[in-house]
């Protein structure tokens, strides 16, 4: 086997690894050298508060400055995910042997099942893929669909999802139904009435979004893709604002498909996601890709054959999971969800800032979103970037525009504290 210690990362190896925290010698990045690591984890965990968090937080190699709440987009990697990505990268290029690669292969395998614990789900029906992106679409290439046939989408899915349906249904010739999301969120019985309504005879897949990119509007999965099944009907959930944020469990919400990325909620490697296939859909999906080294169990062994792969990215994957694990996922979870709660209430308080995020737990969880009516985009991210060191994300358009910022458990309520300060300075003398 692969030297690694990914699947059996337990709570004494994190504690371990705050000990020592001079693994992070290895590297010469400057923020390395200024994080000041505490000599032992909390023995508490999560329940001794900022203590705990302050822990985790030397665990990136963000400098303490640097707030970066744009999780929805990017999240950095830890610590333990860049050394097992560097590890097995030096691992390969020190032994680029036959016999040394088939090693790693029995350390990919390793992250499918951590994939599967982590989603509640069997290793039988994970598909590991580049992102959430390619997921998406090896859904769409793969499912057989006809003139006559129709996709009902939600409004606001990722291009991945919209895009890849309407340019396949020109291609094939099926339609595309679309239901509109609505702002602000009106709740899940809406949502479960307007896909029930949206669904004909002629339906055979709904696509939706767990947790949206646009606004951070958290859809009823469980629900509708209950109402999808009492219809005969697949479905598709972008998991990729869920995945390593919400303690999402596959087996509850049973969905046909759900796709996610590493390097989001998950801080993992970057060029890593996951498509899970419900074994029920096994027989229903094509492969878009034929090529040698397949994965070994289950679906993986029709559907993951995409050729060479980066091993070490996908164990690095794997030791973002059992990172995640160690810290709690429950606790990943609140801790994210307050920081979005304070974020919310504190916008609230100030004038001329309209946010399209819901704040209610049932609508929304990290992902916020916020029209400063007065000031001007471009320049206010520039200002909060170079002159407060916070990086939030923009969007543009006159569609619910604005900044999107999403905090994730790397963040603290300081960090909350000091962007709401600044939006209020701006607001007051402008940028
Ligand atoms: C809901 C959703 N789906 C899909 C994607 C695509 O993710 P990736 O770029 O990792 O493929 C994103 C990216 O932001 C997203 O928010």
């Amino acid at each position: 086997m692969a030297s690694r210690q990914t699947g059996s990362f337990s709570r004494r190896d994190f504690t371990h690894l705050f000990a020592v925290g001079g693994s992070a010698a290895l590297f010469a990045h400057p923020a390395w050298a200024q994080s000041t690591r505490p000599s032992r984890l909390p023995a508490g965990g999560p329940g001794t508060g900022e203590t705990f968090w302050k822990a985790v937080r030397t665990q990136f190699v963000m400098p303490p400055g640097l707030a970066v709440m744009n999780a929805a987009n990017l999240c950095p990697a830890s610590v333990p995910v860049i050394e097992a990505l560097t590890r097995e990268t030096k691992n390969v290029d020190q032994d680029p042997s036959q016999q040394n690669r088939a090693r790693l292969t029995g350390a990919r395998e390793d992250t499918r099942k951590q994939l599967a614990t982590f989603l509640g789900v069997t290793p039988e029906e994970i598909v590991i893929t580049r992102n959430t992106s390619e997921s998406n679409n090896l859904v769409s290439n793969g499912l057989d669909l006809k003139p006559g046939d129709e996709v009902v989408i939600f409004g606001d899915n990722h291009p991945s999802n919209n895009q890849a349906w309407a340019e396949k249904a020109k291609r094939f010739g099926f339609s595309v139904a679309v239901v509109e999301q609505k702002n602000p969120h009106p709740g899940a019985e809406y949502y479960i009435d307007a896909f029930t309504r949206a669904l004909t005879p002629r339906t055979k897949i709904m696509a939706f979004t767990h947790l949206t990119n646009t606004v951070g509007d958290l859809m009823p999965a469980k629900e509708l893709c209950r109402v999808a099944r009492d219809h005969g009907v697949l479905s598709v959930l972008d998991g990729a604002q869920t995945l390593g944020l919400l303690e999402v469990n596959l087996g509850d919400i049973q969905p046909d498909f759900y796709s996610g990325s590493a390097h989001k909620w998950p801080c993992g490697a970057r060029e890593c996601g996951v498509l899970y296939i419900n074994v029920r859909a096994h027989d229903r999906m094509w492969p878009s890709s034929y090529s040698a080294y397949p994965g070994a169990v289950g679906v993986s062994r029709t559907m993951e054959a995409f050729g060479q792969r980066d091993e070490a990215t996908m164990i690095a994957f794997g030791e973002a999971l059992a990172f995640q694990t160690s810290i709690g996922r429950g606790a990943i979870e609140r801790r994210s969800r307050g920081l979005a709660q304070q974020l919310m209430a504190g916008l609230a308080r100030l004038d001329g800032f309209k946010v399209w995020t819901h704040p209610a737990p049932d609508r929304s969880a990290a992902v916020v979103s916020v029209l400063p009516s007065t000031l001007d985009i471009r320049k206010l991210l520039a200002a909060l970037y170079e002159k407060d060191k916070i990086a939030v994300a923009g969007r543009n358009g006159a569609d619910r525009g604005g900044l999107r910022i999403s905090p994730h458990f790397y963040n603290t309520p300081a960090e909350i504290d000091r962007l709401v300060g600044a939006l209020a300075g701006y607001a007051r003398t402008g940028v």
